[in-house]
């Protein structure tokens, strides 16, 4: 029942019930970590996904063929902290020869680049977006509970080494911890020719201490940038750009703020995650999703697995993020309690 099915040569698109295309599919490869970043990993003890539920390289790989006969085109790799992963490149190497898949990127802590930054680029991934908070050695200790700026710095260093053009620096701003560097990120990535992108605190699963007034909305941040460096432009993008809204500096410094919490874009969002063990979720808030590595153990084949997922997204209407606008006394999506219940609803299993 395991035979695979030729690739199509021309995917079949299938939109959702808002009439939202499947478009791009953020595959994470583990939920381990080696940080704590307190706004996504805040607690001491976690529950992890059994090692044996992992998919292995070769179910990941498969899937994302199904994915791409269905219109997936974009494809991020994630984690927890996905250079984690033993043998990366191979999944690179493999994702990388599929035809359906025209962009191939990878979003990551930074602090093991140093060391894979080549292998992967050798293996065909195209793009990496590394997290980035503080500039400050002693604040990311405290903020990330481990790991040294230094490695990340070098993990920078060699990105350019490697050959990879358009990195992205992905910045979550929470008050009164890192929204006084924002004007130096700016700067910084600037300086280092990395397009820098400010994401608003979201209230996703996992961010048990998330709060409000913890959050600097996208317009209060412009305000900021502008003061400092002069008046920003928005790009003009055609078609969806999402998450990240790009603006232009005078000097022509491109720049982008994610939006998720004061002003969220689900109307076209055409993204979905599988989780390591093969957990398909719709939305970022999504509290449950397709177990599609329960499909691919129980031998079912490419064009079953295929009706399964376009079925699903057919149905959906999640708009996580625009519905979350309306909670009243907002607070944490989850207690810690029906975190620990199903790790699934944690956001370092989901994939950032
Ligand atoms: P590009 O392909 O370069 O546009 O990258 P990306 O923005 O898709 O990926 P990245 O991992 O850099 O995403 C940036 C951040 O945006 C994530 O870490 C999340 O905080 C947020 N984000 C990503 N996807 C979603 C989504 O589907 N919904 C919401 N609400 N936020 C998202
Ligand atoms: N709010 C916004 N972004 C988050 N991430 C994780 N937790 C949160 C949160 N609470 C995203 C960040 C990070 C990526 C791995 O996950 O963008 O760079
Ligand atoms: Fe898409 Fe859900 Fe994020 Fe909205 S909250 S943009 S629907 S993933």
């Amino acid at each position: 029942m395991t035979g695979y099915m030729a690739q199509p040569s021309t995917p079949t698109p299938v939109a959702d019930a808002l009439g939202r295309p499947l478009q791009s599919l953020r595959v994470s490869v583990t939920d381990r970590c080696n940080l704590r970043c307190r706004y996504c990993m805040p607690e001491e003890e976690y529950v992890w996904l059994p090692r044996q539920s992992i998919l292995s390289y070769e179910e990941t790989e498969r899937l994302v063929r199904v994915f791409g006969g269905l219109g997936v085109a974009k494809v991020r790799i994630t984690g927890g902290e996905p250079l984690l992963r033993r043998d990366l490149v191979e999944l690179v190497a493999a994702l990388g020869a599929n035809p359906s898949i025209t962009d191939l990127a990878l979003t990551t802590n930074g602090l093991l680049l140093s060391r894979h930054a080549g292998p992967l680029r050798e293996a065909g991934l195209g793009r990496i977006t590394v997290s980035l908070d503080t500039l400050r050695p002693e604040r990311f200790q405290e903020f990330a509970r481990g790991g040294r700026l230094a490695d990340v710095m070098a993990g920078l260093d060699a990105l350019g080494e490697a050959g990879f053009a358009g990195s992205k620096l992905n910045v979550v701003v929470v008050r009164g911890f890192n929204d006084d560097e924002i004007v130096p990120l700016l700067e910084f990535g600037r300086v280092r020719g990395l397009e820098v992108r400010f994401i608003e605190y979201m209230d996703v699963g996992g961010a048990t201490r998330w709060s409000p007034d913890d959050v600097v909305p996208r317009a209060e941040m412009l305000a900021r940038l502008g003061t400092h460096f002069g008046s920003w432009e928005p790009v003009p993008e055609p078609g969806d750009r999402a998450p990240a809204e790009r603006f232009t500096l005078p000097d022509g410094t491109v720049f982008g703020i994610v939006a998720s919490t004061t002003e969220p874009f689900c109307r076209t969002c055409g993204r979905s995650r599988l989780t390591a063990d093969g957990m398909w979720l719709r939305c970022l808030y999504a509290d449950a999703g397709t177990d599609l590595k329960k499909y691919v153990r129980e031998g079912a084949t490419d064009e079953e697995l295929a009706d399964v997922i376009a079925e699903a997204w057919r149905g959906r209407s999640d708009r996580g993020a625009e519905e979350r606008l309306a909670v009243p006394n907002r607070g944490p999506l989850y207690r810690l309690e029906r975190l620990r219940r199903d790790p699934h609803r944690e956001m370092h299993t989901r994939g950032g």
